[in-house]
C-alpha cells in the first residue's frame, strides 16, 4: 500500500525492526541515500542509524542493474536485513521513500515519538518509474512563498517520488528572481501595491540552497522566467523594455491576461540573455522554462518599431514575432547546453528544440509531438490544482470554471492511450500546476496540493495503478501519513485576493 503503486510488490514472511543498534552499510555513491535515510527518520525515531561495514541495512549502487534505469530500485526487507539496490543514486533515494512508507505513519512526524516499534513488513519490491518527468509547478510570482515552504514542498514531492519542482518565478504581478545586473527587477518588480499590497523576492543564496536541498532528495528545480508576455513586473522596473517609449507602468494589480508585453528590440533580447545567464548560474537544471503563454500581440501590431522588426525579419504579420522571440532565447539556452521549455496553448508551430507543456488541451500536445517536440502533459482539466477539488461550498474560493477532482487527476495519466506510439514516445511525463492567484499561504497551497498530487504521482510513476484496486485502498492508509506530515486536510480560511 505504497503511493506511488510499486510496479512489482510481494509480501514475504516476517518483519524487520529498526532499533538503537541498527546500522547502515553504504559507501561511495550510496552515501547520499544513507544520509537521507538518517535525516528523514531521525526527527520521529531518534535512531542514530550509524554507518558500519557490518550494518544490516545495506544500500548499494550497482551500474550492472541497468534494467532499473535512472530511478528504479529493488528493495528486499527480511527479518534480519534490508537490501536496497539501484543502478543510480537517484534510485536509492526513491527506495528510501518507500522505506518511510513501510514504517508506521508516526515515523513521519516532525517530533519525537516514543513507544512505537519501528517495524516494517517483509517485502520484495522491484519498482521502476514509467515516466522520467514527474513534476509540480508552484507559482511564487502571484503570491511569494518563503523558502522554508519551498523546502517543505520539496520534501512532500520527494515523499511521492516526484522529481521536478518547477518554480514560476516571474509574472505580471511580481518578479521574485534576483538578477544582479538588473536590481530593480526585484526592488521594483517584486513589490505590488493595490488594495492588498504584496512583496517578496529570493536571494541567490536562498535559491542555491534550495537547489542543493532538492538535489539531496533527487528533485530538480526547474526555473521559469516568463517572456514575452506575463512580463508586466519587469516592465514596471524597466519601462524601456516595452513597446511604448516613455510609458510608466505599475506591477499589475489584477489577475488575468495583461496586454502589455516585452518589446522586440535588441535591448530586450540582450536583457533576456543576461537574465537567463544569471538564472543558469543558480539553477543547474538541464531544462529552463521561458513561459511563452498568453502573449497578446496588440502592442506589436500597433508599434511602429515592432512592425518594422517583423518586416525586416521577413515574418509577415507581427504575431509571428512570438515564435521568433522564443526561438532567439531558445538558441541562447541551447548554446549554453540547456533545453528550452515553453507552454503550448494551441496547435500552432513553436520553435524546434523546445520541450512543450500543453496546458489547454492534450490535443495540442499530440500536435506538438507529431512535429517532433518532447512533451510534458499539463492539461488544465486534470493537472491544475488551483481549481477546487470538489463542488462542496466549503471549498475555499479558487479558479473559476470547474472542479478538478482526485479522480480526474488520477484518470488522466500522462500519455493518452489513443495517441499513436511514435507520438506517445515523445511524452516525457506529466506535472501538476499550482497557480496562486487565490492562494496566499503555505497551508492553503498544501491543502490544494494533497491528496491530488499523490494521484498524479501514482499514475506518472505507474500508469497500471488502478483507481479501485490500487490507489483508493492505498490512499486510505496514505491519509494517516499526510496527517503525520501535518498536511492540512480541512479547508483553510479564505485568503484575501485581488479582484
Ligand atoms: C497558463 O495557464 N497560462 C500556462
Amino acid at each position: 500500500m505504497i503511493i506511488p503503486h510499486p510496479t512489482q510488490f510481494a509480501r514475504i514472511p516476517g518483519h524487520f525492526t529498526f532499533d538503537e543498534s541498527t546500522a547502515v552499510r553504504a559507501s561511495g555513491d550510496a552515501l547520499g541515500a544513507a544520509r537521507l535515510l538518517r535525516t528523514l527518520l531521525a526527527p520521529a525515531t531518534g535512531l542514530p542509524l550509524r554507518q558500519s561495514p557490518t550494518g544490516t541495512v545495506v544500500l548499494v549502487v550497482d551500474a550492472m542493474l541497468g534494467g532499473l534505469g535512472d530511478e528504479g530500485y529493488g528493495l528486499t526487507v527480511g527479518p534480519d536485513a534490508v537490501l536496497l539496490r539501484a543502478a543510480r543514486p537517484a534510485g536509492l533515494l526513491r527506495g528510501v521513500q518507500t522505506i518511510r512508507q513501510l514504517l508506521p505513519a508516526q515515523a513521519l512526524s516532525a517530533r519525537p515519538v516514543t513507544g512505537v516499534p519501528w517495524r516494517m513488513p517483509g517485502v520484495q519490491i522491484t519498482d521502476v518509474p514509467r515516466f522520467g518527468w514527474r513534476g509540480a509547478m508552484l507559482d511564487v510570482a502571484r503570491h511569494f512563498q518563503p523558502v522554508s515552504f519551498l523546502r517543505r514542498f520539496t520534501d512532500l514531492l520527494a515523499f511521492h517520488k516526484l522529481n521536478v519542482l518547477h518554480l514560476h518565478l516571474t509574472d505580471d504581478q511580481g518578479w521574485r528572481m534576483p538578477v544582479a545586473a538588473f536590481p530593480a527587477l526585484t526592488e521594483v518588480g517584486g513589490v505590488r501595491a493595490g488594495a492588498v499590497p504584496h512583496s517578496g523576492a529570493y536571494t541567490a543564496a536562498e535559491l542555491r540552497g534550495l537547489v542543493a536541498y532538492a538535489a539531496e532528495r533527487g528533485v530538480t528545480v526547474v526555473p521559469e522566467i516568463e517572456m514575452p508576455g506575463h512580463a508586466r513586473a519587469a516592465l514596471a522596473a524597466y519601462p524601456g523594455l516595452g513597446n511604448v517609449p516613455g510609458r510608466a507602468l505599475d506591477v499589475w494589480t489584477e489577475w488575468g491576461v495583461c496586454d502589455t508585453v516585452l518589446g522586440v528590440h535588441d535591448e530586450v533580447l540582450d536583457f533576456c540573455r543576461t537574465v537567463l545567464g544569471e538564472v543558469l548560474d543558480v539553477f543547474p537544471s538541464p531544462y529552463v522554462h521561458v513561459g511563452g503563454d498568453e502573449c497578446p500581440v496588440t502592442e506589436w501590431e500597433t508599434s511602429t518599431a515592432a512592425r518594422r522588426r517583423a518586416a525586416e525579419l521577413g515574418l509577415g504579420a507581427p504575431r509571428a514575432l512570438h515564435g521568433w522571440f522564443l526561438g532567439q532565447v531558445g538558441e541562447f539556452l541551447l548554446a549554453q547546453g540547456r533545453r528550452p521549455v515553453c507552454w503550448a496553448e494551441d496547435s500552432g508551430a513553436l520553435p524546434a528544440d523546445f520541450t512543450v507543456m500543453p496546458w489547454r488541451d492534450s490535443a495540442h500536445g499530440l500536435a506538438a509531438a507529431r512535429r517532433g517536440h518532447d512533451v510534458i502533459m499539463t492539461p488544465y482539466r486534470s493537472t491544475y490544482l488551483d481549481y477546487p477539488q470538489s463542488a462542496d461550498p466549503a471549498e475555499p474560493p479558487g479558479q473559476a470554471g470547474g472542479v478538478v477532482d482526485l479522480r480526474a487527476v488520477h484518470g488522466a495519466g500522462a500519455a493518452p492511450a489513443d495517441w499513436e506510439p511514435a507520438a506517445a514516445a515523445r511524452v516525457l511525463g506529466t506535472q501538476a500546476q499550482l497557480w496562486t492567484e487565490y492562494v496566499s499561504t503555505p497551508a492553503h497551497a498544501e491543502y490544494l496540493a494533497f491528496p491530488r498530487l499523490a494521484a498524479l504521482a501514482d499514475r506518472a510513476w505507474n500508469p497500471a495503478s488502478d483507481w479501485s484496486a490500487d490507489f483508493s485502498p492505498a490512499l486510505r492508509l496514505h491519509e494517516a501519513r499526510l496527517d503525520a506530515l501535518r498536511v492540512p486536510r480541512r479547508s483553510p480560511a479564505p485568503t484575501t485576493t485581488l479582484r
